[in-house]
């Protein structure tokens, strides 16, 4: 058995235990509750004394509930004495708003990486973060080495497996996607395309209509989050008017809120598959290979 330590938070326990079973590491059990106030209570059930920890918590449904338990717990972490702090967040909220859109607006990302920093992670991993603009000069400038790993390898191959997609494209519903569309792609030995989308509000998007290369083929339209399904229901209109015969959609992190789901497969999708980075009705996947695959070289 490693030296190495895994906990998890009360977002992402099942994962965490799944991780440690995987790099043969010890898991370690941490209590949370609340006060009757409401404020969070947590506990670390065995000893992290000069070991390296692996704390895994995602930030789904209640992120400002998660990130603050995440500090309580990395900082107690170091309190013990832990040597290093390996923060893993597989879904990373307050990503979006990585850019000042308008005067006055807060820069979520910054604040938060700095504030992950300052609490004593050494080092982070994410999982298809949704960070566009703001570059990794952002990572240098803050100083928390990161690693932004992939889970769309996984999803493609699940998707084409299990749907028996026959010569495949996939597409990405819009340009930032056009990463993970490539990704999938490659893993699948397929085609890929992106589309032009422009977002109208927080719930509206529109995509712009474009000659694709979908008549009478499976279509696999590969995302980083599906949440309120806005942006997914716009492509499968897009790629079925263009004559697609079958659609399965994919994504990272399946927030699902709204019905997203029901307007999914409403809009002609046969499936949507996501992953456990945030634990849903369409978490088909699972991250742990991928995260343990990450930390192997900690395991001594
Ligand atoms: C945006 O650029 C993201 O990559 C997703 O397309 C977006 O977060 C999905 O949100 P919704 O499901 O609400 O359209």
């Amino acid at each position: 058995m490693s030296s190495l330590i895994i906990l998890g938070g009360s977002s992402a326990q099942a994962l965490a235990f799944r991780v440690a079973k995987g790099l043969g590491a010890n898991y370690l059990r941490v209590e949370t509750r609340r006060f009757p106030d409401g404020e969070k209570y947590a506990r670390i059930h065995g000893d992290v004394n000069g070991k390296t920890v692996v704390f895994i918590q995602s930030m789904y449904h209640r992120p400002d509930e998660y990130l603050m338990e995440y500090f309580l717990i990395v900082d107690t972490l170091k309190d013990l004495g832990a040597k290093k702090v390996i923060g893993v967040i597989p879904y990373f909220a307050y990503a979006r708003q990585d850019q000042r859109f308008n005067p006055g607006e807060i820069l979520s990302l910054k604040t938060v990486f700095k504030l992950l920093k300052d609490v004593g992670t050494d080092e982070l991993y994410v999982i298809d973060i949704h960070r566009h603009r703001m570059g990794d000069e952002l990572i240098r400038l803050i100083g928390l080495p990161t690693h932004n790993l992939t889970a769309m390898p996984l999803l493609a191959k699940y998707a084409k497996e299990q749907f028996k997609l026959e010569d495949p494209i996939v597409i990405g519903p819009d340009e930032e996607a056009e990463q993970w569309a490539c990704i999938a792609a490659k893993t699948i030995d397929a085609e890929y395309d992106y589309l032009v989308k422009k977002r109208l509000g927080d719930r509206e998007v529109e995509i712009t209509p474009k000659s694709l290369n979908v008549k009478g083929r499976d279509v696999l339209i590969v995302d980083d989050i599906v949440s309120t399904g806005g942006t997914m229901v716009k492509a499968i209109e897009v790629v079925l008017r263009e004559g697609a015969k079958r659609v399965v959609t994919a994504c990272t992190h399946p927030i699902l809120v709204e019905n997203a789901l029901v307007k999914i497969l409403e809009a002609g999708a046969e499936a949507l598959i996501g992953t456990d980075t945030v634990p849903s009705p369409v978490s088909f996947v699972s991250v742990t290979p991928v995260i343990v695959d990450a930390l192997r070289k900690f395991v001594e």
